[in-house]
């Protein structure tokens, strides 16, 4: 069942009924096709979502137990047509631009996207808006209908299954990169273990089933490591490394019956503190570089599909209250990719009037496709 009807999410709340809006409101429609969620929404600067249509395509990959992009790119382009009718048949205002993910993600998929993009501003005459997918899943924080919204500047750290990101985000655009991943996502640590546990990948990752299972175990069961602790490293700054982790649960388990679901459950526990752990204890030393600089310790934004983890909000949140501040997370289903978070990202860059692609780093220039008339994707954009 490759499409999954939206309008059953918690953030149909955010639909409009009533139509149209107020016309000096911006209204965008986003594209989301970086990797195996096909998302559309039609959102307005008033924070209302006119429409907004999801397929994801895990039943695609589940087969072959991670996702294959040219799988990925064939699916986005099947459902494409078909979400776009359902995302425009709702009533709503005049579209003012188009805005379409155009990186970091898996280069055939972005394609899709961005041509589709590119068509549809081309036939409506309107701006085409390329969003950096990291900056949605920030910005999407923000969307809201009863202003004031989250204010700048704030803390955010982006877990998903690609990305593990810790910036101080001081306005559109201007992001302050505090710590990354030195080698594996957070997500994608997540699900390898599900893997190793037999737990199917779902709609959402192996992560949420991995989560549903530690609810039943002991996590205090195994002393997993937690990474890098050793002095010059943790002076090393806010970045984060899972690679260790996965492998240390990889060997733990070799010698254990993991059939018996309370093993199982004990080691989904234990991974899920440690690495949770491992999250709070760098969030903490990007605080700390926060007050070294005479700020207070600003709001803290949690997004990206890893939080949609109730013990990750829960850990994080206690975090929050103990250093005097608050965490923000999206409603879960705005947590992983959707159309919502592009639109709403177009939207901000649209009000701001900076809607052109940034300039990029080096070794970012030359990943656009293959043709010299294409509009430019990224696979790789760095935030
Ligand atoms: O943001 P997202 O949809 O895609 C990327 O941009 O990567 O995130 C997908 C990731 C997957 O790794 C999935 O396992 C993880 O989010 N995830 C979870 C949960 N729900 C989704 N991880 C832990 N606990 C969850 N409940
Ligand atoms: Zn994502």
């Amino acid at each position: 069942r490759p499409l999954s009807a939206c309008p059953a999410l918690s953030w149909h709340r955010l639909l409009s009924t009533a139509c149209p809006t107020q016309p000096h409101h911006h209204t965008v429609l986003g594209i989301e096709t970086s990797c195996d969620d096909t998302g559309l929404a039609v959102v307005s600067s008033d924070g209302v979502v006119h429409a907004a249509t999801l397929a994801s395509q895990w039943s695609v990959h589940a087969p072959h137990g991670g996702i294959v992009p040219r799988l990925a790119a064939r699916a986005h382009e099947e459902h494409f047509d078909r979400l776009l009718a359902h995302t425009l048949a709702s009533p709503r205002p005049r579209v003012d631009a188009v805005a379409v993910t155009a990186g970091p993600g898996l280069a055939p998929c972005l394609r899709v996207g961005m041509r589709k993009a590119q068509d549809l501003a081309t036939l409506w005459n309107v701006p085409l808006i390329p969003i950096n997918h990291l900056e949605a899943h920030v910005l999407v924080a923000r969307l809201s209908t009863s202003p004031p919204a989250l204010a700048f500047p704030f803390l955010s750290l982006v877990v998903s299954g690609g990305h593990t990101l810790l910036a101080l985000v001081r306005g559109i655009g201007t992001f302050e990169r505090l710590g990354t991943t030195l080698d594996d996502a957070v997500g994608e640590a997540f699900d390898k273990v599900a893997r190793i546990l037999g737990l199917g990948y779902g709609a959402t990752g192996g992560g949420a089933a991995l989560e549903v299972l530690a609810r039943d175990g002991d996590a205090q069961a195994i002393p997993f490591p937690v990474p890098l602790q050793r002095s010059a490293r943790r002076r090393a700054g806010c970045d984060f490394s899972f690679s260790g982790l996965k492998t240390a649960v990889k060997y733990a388990t070799d010698t254990m019956d993991l059939d018996d679901r309370q093993t199982a459950a004990n080691v989904a526990a234990s991974f899920q503190r440690v690495a949770v752990a491992h999250l709070v204890q760098r969030v903490g030393m990007a605080a700390d570089r926060c007050q070294a600089r005479g700020m207070a310790v600003p709001r803290l934004v949690v997004c990206g599909g890893v939080a949609r983890n109730g013990y990750l909000r829960r850990e994080l949140s206690q975090w929050a209250d103990a250093a005097g501040t608050d965490a923000v997370f999206p409603v879960p289903e705005l947590c992983t990719d959707n159309g919502i978070m592009v639109a709403w990202a177009g939207v901000e860059r649209l009000v701001a009037n900076d809607f052109t692609m940034p300039p990029l780093p080096d070794e970012v220039r030359g990943t656009r496709g293959p043709h010299r008339d294409e509009v430019p994707y990224h696979p790789r954009w760095p935030l």
